[in-house]
Order: C-alpha cells, then structure tokens, then sequence
C-alpha cells in the first residue's frame, strides 16, 4: 500500500514497512550507496530515500534521474540530517518511468515565462506545487464559508443570450459556418449565444427564492488586455442575498476576504512559508495584518479627491466621472491607505444597468474591493429592485427590455432589495499568495493569442 509523503514526513513514529510513489527531484551518489529525494506533490516537502548498494533493484540506479518515477519501500527511521525527520531506508527500489536528460525540469531556476511555455509539467515544481495546493485548499474554504453560513450554492449557466456587465466582452458560441449574425435564428439555440461573463443574472433569480445563494464556477472575457490581472476564462465566486443592502454587501465582501486569509494561514502553512522566502518577503506577516484592521471605505466622491490632491502624476487623469484606472487603485490602496479598501456609490454613467440608483440620482450603489498589489480584486452591488427604475437604467444603457424579461419579472413578482457581488478567484489567489501573474494561479491559462494546453 502506497503512503503519502505528506502523511510519511507527519509520522509520530518510525515505521517498519513504508511504500511511497512519486518523482526523483535529485539524486546523489556515495561510496556503496545513493540519496534520493521523492516528492510526490502531496506536500512542499521531499522524502530523503537512502538506497544501499545491496538493495533489490539498485542495478537500475543510473535511471533514477530527475523527473523519473520511483517506487520505493523500506523503513522510516530518524534523519541524522539537519532539517528533516524522517529518511527512509530503503529495502527495494522500482523505476516506474525513466526520464531522460531533456527533461526540462532539471534542477536550477528558471523564469516564469519559461515555466509558463510548459505548463504541462510546471506543477511538479515547488512553486506551483504549492500554488495548486493552496488553489484546491482555498477552493473547498469558499463552499465552507457559504455552506456554514446556510448560503446554497447554485450552478448558473455557462452558455447564455445575455451581457450581464454589457461591456461587450463576450465569446460568441454558435455552430454556424461563416457569419453567424446574418441568420441568428438558425443558430443551435435559435439567438445569438455566448460564453458568460457573470452568474449573477441568474443568481439574483435564485435568491429571490432561496434567500442567500451563491455560484462558483468558470466565467470569460474576451477583453483584449494583455495584463497581470486579466484572463479571458477565470473562476467567480458570486454571492447573493436578499433582503440586504450595499452596507450588508460590504459586509460579507470583507468577511470573506478576512475568511480566506485565516484558512489560508491555518491550512497552507508549509506553501506559504515558501511563497513568503521566495515570492513575496514577508507575506505571513501581511496576511495577518489584513485580517487585524477593518478594511477601509470611502465614496467614490472621496477617492477622486485623494487623487486629484495627491500632486501624483499619472497616466490616465482622474476626473469626476471616470473609471478608476489600476494605476489609482493602486495609489489608494497601496500608497494612500495602505490597507484594503472599498470604493462605493460610483457615478451611474460607467456602471451596468442592474446597480440601484441611489437617492442623489447620480450614483449607484456599487462597490469594489481593492487589495495593495492587485487592485480590484471584488466588485458589487446593491440590485435595483423597483420596476420602474429598472426600466429606465434599461433604456439608458440601450438594452431591450424584451431580452430582459425574467429578470424584470423578479421586480414585478415579490420584489425586495438585493444585493451580492463577484469575486475572481485567480485575484484572490494572487492575494494570499504574493504571486504577481494571473497566468502563474490558473493551471493553463488563457490569454489572448494563447490556448495552448
Ligand atoms: O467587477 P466585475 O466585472 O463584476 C461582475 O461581473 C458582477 N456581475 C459581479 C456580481 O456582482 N455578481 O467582476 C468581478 C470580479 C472582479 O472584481 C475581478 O476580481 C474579477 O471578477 N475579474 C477578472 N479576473 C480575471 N480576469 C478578468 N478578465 C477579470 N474580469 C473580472
Ligand atoms: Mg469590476
């Protein structure tokens, strides 16, 4: 029977007989005997094997080479060497699979970009290794989080006739030859049909029945920005509640955030250790600081005149009215207030039609988290719940009321206020693990002029 190295490197106690299955990171050779180190991915950690000469299959020993698969049991015993505590004495070695000196994984350090052109086997490096242990970890948190707090979790669908952001940014999905847009109508689904760009259309459905519900799965965008924070498939998280408001909102988002950062401390300490030596000095301690302090909130209004007033120059101006670009964001949350913070109540002209007019008239109640280091990692609102209102922010952003249909049906239909918000799980990731490149937290990711894999 196979143990993980995991499990074997947790042992309370030697242990007469172990099997353990993996890969050899290195090999050394010694007078009569061989070092090998298997790591089989369950763990940051390798497995230090001591193979003597006499051993059942050590006439196989010049192949087990870097990259090779290896079968080896024996005994657990006490490490003499520094920093581990366990060696494994081995009684008999197998080669699995050989792997030759082209194996590009040899050990030495390579770039990211390098790692990225063979993503088929940068995971069993350390690094992303760890970063797939801590996307897996974090991924079953979020359903904890949800589930214990009675939220349901609801598929949404993939494929749909409607732009719930209407920025345009969506991958067309259709089985015509040709142009699809000359006879929608003979189209698999008889209209038009893309890949989706939220869950959160449908989502609202779902909670003005079951009250708190959420999604959590694939999204796409085809926007063509080649940038550090931006894919064209990524993984939403996207929770709705009724009867709640943009403070209620808020709420949850910084909850979540904070709730994430603890699990990632509590569950994936082995990986962030590694993350804060090699990838951002002093990750550990910024995680904690994150969940100290509440995290700051500030209008929009508000932010514009940090901005204005800050003497910085910057790329993009800023001006009342305009989207915040990542460079501002930064400012705010990395220069400004050093900590997170969550702009709301954006002017209505650059926000989607679903967000609810506030009394003013002139902004909506939205929101977006802003984390140092990424930006915008969360963004979200309270609903327009009345009828009326909805139709006119339908009018105003030329969308056809009739393609909207159910969704207005909800404000005809016992309507209450709602509100929820989208999370990019990718952005997250790069948050709890200091790792700078969306491309280096999704295992193939896919960008503009890319889909290899
Ligand atoms: O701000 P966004 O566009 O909001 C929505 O889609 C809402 N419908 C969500 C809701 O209220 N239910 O996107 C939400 C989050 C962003 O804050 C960002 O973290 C992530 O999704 N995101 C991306 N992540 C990676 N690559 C991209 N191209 C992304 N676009 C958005
Ligand atoms: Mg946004």
């Amino acid at each position: 029977m196979r143990t993980l190295v995991k499990k074997v490197l947790a042992s309370s106690e030697p242990d007469a007989a172990v099997t353990v299955k993996g890969w050899v990171r290195t090999r050394r050779d010694a007078k009569g005997f061989s070092f090998l180190e298997i790591n089989d991915g369950s763990c940051l950690s390798s497995l230090q094997c001591v193979v003597d000469a006499a051993v059942p299959g050590f006439d196989q020993i010049a192949h087990f080479t870097t990259g090779a698969s290896a079968i080896v049991e024996g005994k657990l015993v006490p490490s003499p060497a520094q920093g581990q505590k366990w060696e494994l004495r081995a009684s008999k070695i197998e080669l699995a699979g050989p792997a030759d000196a082209t194996y590009p994984l040899q050990k030495k350090g390579h770039t990211l970009e390098f790692l990225r052109s063979i993503a088929h086997l940068r995971p069993r490096s350390n690094l992303f290794g760890a970063v797939f242990r801590v996307r897996s970890k974090l991924a079953f948190a979020v359903h904890e989080f949800f589930q214990s707090r009675d939220f349901v979790y609801v598929h949404t669908p993939i494929i749909t006739a409607s732009d719930c952001e209407g920025a345009g940014e969506m991958f067309r999905v259709t089985t015509l030859k040709g142009k699809p847009d000359e006879k929608p109508e003979a189209d698999f689904f008889g209209k038009p049909a893309y890949l989706t760009v939220s869950g959160q259309l449908e989502a609202e459905t779902f909670a003005c029945a079951l009250s708190n519900v959420y999604t959590f799965g694939p999204t796409f965008r085809a926007e063509n920005s080649n940038t550090a924070r931006h894919a064209a498939e990524f993984w939403m998280i996207e929770p709705e509640m009724a009867f709640c408001d943009l403070q209620g909102d808020m709420d949850l988002g910084e909850e979540f955030v904070k709730s994430m950062a603890r699990y990632a401390l509590e569950h994936c300490a082995e990986d962030l250790s590694f993350f804060s030596k090699f990838v951002e000095k002093g990750l550990v301690e910024r995680l904690q600081h994150v969940l100290e302090r509440p995290f700051v909130r500030v209008p929009y209004t508000q932010a514009v005149e940090i901005l204005t007033q800050s003497g910085r120059k910057f790329e993009f101006p800023v001006t009342y009215g305009q989207n915040l670009q990542a460079e501002h964001e930064r400012f705010l949350t990395e220069e400004h207030f050093k900590a997170p913070i969550t702009v709301f109540n954006f002017p209505r002209e650059i926000k989607p039609f679903y967000m609810r007019l506030n009394d003013d008239a002139k902004t909506v109640t939205a929101m977006d988290l802003l984390v140092p280091g990424i930006g915008e990692i969360i963004g979200g609102a309270q609903r327009e719940e009345r009828p009326d209102q909805l139709a006119e922010n339908m009018k105003a952003h030329n969308l056809n009321a009739k393609d909207y249909w159910w969704y207005a049906d909800l404000r005809r239909f016992g309507t209450v206020p709602h509100a929820g918000f989208g999370l990019g799980f990718e952005r997250l990731l790069m948050f709890l693990t200091g790792v700078a490149n969306i491309r280096d937290v999704i295992p193939f990711a896919r960008t503009p002029g890319n889909a290899e894999f």
